[in-house]
């Protein structure tokens, strides 16, 4: 038996206060989120049943509504009530929880109306998996211009830039695209990246060109206790002179990357400092949850 077989449980999607099975769940052709990519998202992962930060996720969300004028329609309690009901209902326990919240229903125009009531969406489905076969042999990037708007730090689903980068990078071969924009690395399609220069850790720091993961932030905090950080953009031209390259996301943890456009990164083999951090991140994810541990997947 594969020990990490996905859940059998159901995919269950609530749309403004219906629950349903997740292929029946259906909104309107006239929501912003639709026709506009007007709404805003956060996944959240859960290990075991539990949902690991979802603080951190839902104080993102609250940022990135406020950063587009959206008020949400319910309380950061209201919205855990929701998850945990979502995961209730459908059982699973490796799984993500997927929220979108949309400005609303109106008559499409780019206007937006008075006391529109914004759409929420939850779905849970099982958590895409990382094996421990792709961990071990780390994984081949390819770069790609970053093509989007210049406030990447909301995490809005209006996502055409991050669909074309990753178009460009599975036409390539690449596990993820690199995004780089002035000859600066900002981050992955749905990743952040991180660099390793003698022994030192560096990442991109925040700002309006890349999205403040909850995982980089996790990551980073751990970095800077040891072996040490430094938050300065990392250029295409030195990525591939790196000790180390390694990704970060909620989905993921933390993946190392073993060659960028075909040039390998140090030995061509997933590197110590890499290791040690997503060693201590799962120990920190299993604290969090309640777990003895979060383990290796097959
Ligand atoms: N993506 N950068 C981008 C553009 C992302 O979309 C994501 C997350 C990240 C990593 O952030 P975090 O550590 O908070 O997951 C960085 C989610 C998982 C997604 O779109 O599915």
């Amino acid at each position: 038996m594969a020990p990490y077989a996905p859940d059998t449980m159901p995919d269950i999607a609530y749309v403004n206060g219906r629950w349903s099975a997740l292929e029946e769940a259906v909104i309107s052709i006239n929501d912003r989120g639709f026709l506009f990519g007007d709404g805003v998202y956060e996944v959240v992962r859960v290990y075991d049943g539990r949902m690991f930060r979802p603080d951190l996720h839902l104080a993102r969300l609250a940022r990135s509504a406020s950063h587009i004028a959206l008020d949400l329609p319910l309380t950061r309690e209201d919205f855990l009530t929701l998850f945990e009901e979502a995961l209730r209902r459908s059982g699973q326990r490796e799984a993500i929880i997927y929220l979108q919240v949309t400005r609303g229903v109106a008559p499409r125009s780019h206007a937006i109306p008075p006391d529109l009531t914004p759409s929420v969406i939850v779905t849970v489905r099982p958590a895409p998996v990382v094996t421990d076969a792709v961990r071990a042999a780390g994984v081949a990037v390819v770069t790609v211009p970053d093509v989007r708007w210049l406030r990447c730090d909301i995490k809005t689903t209006a996502m055409m830039g991050n669909v074309l980068a990753l178009l460009a990078t599975n036409r390539a071969g690449g596990f993820e695209g690199i995004q780089v924009r002035d000859g600066l690395v900002t981050e992955g399609i749905s990743t952040n990246l991180f660099a390793v220069f003698d022994g030192v850790v560096q990442t991109a720091p925040e700002g309006t060109a890349l999205l403040s993961g909850v995982t980089r932030h996790l990551v980073a905090e751990l970095a800077r206790a040891h072996p040490g950080l430094r938050e300065e953009s990392v250029s295409a031209t030195d990525l591939v002179q790196a000790d180390e390259v390694f990704l970060t996301s909620t989905t993921k943890e933390v993946v190392s990357v073993v060659s960028v456009d075909g040039e390998r990164i140090g030995d061509g083999r997933p590197g110590p400092v890499a290791a040690d951090l997503h060693t201590r991140l799962r120990q920190q994810i299993a604290e969090a949850c309640g777990l003895a541990s979060v383990g290796a997947r097959a």
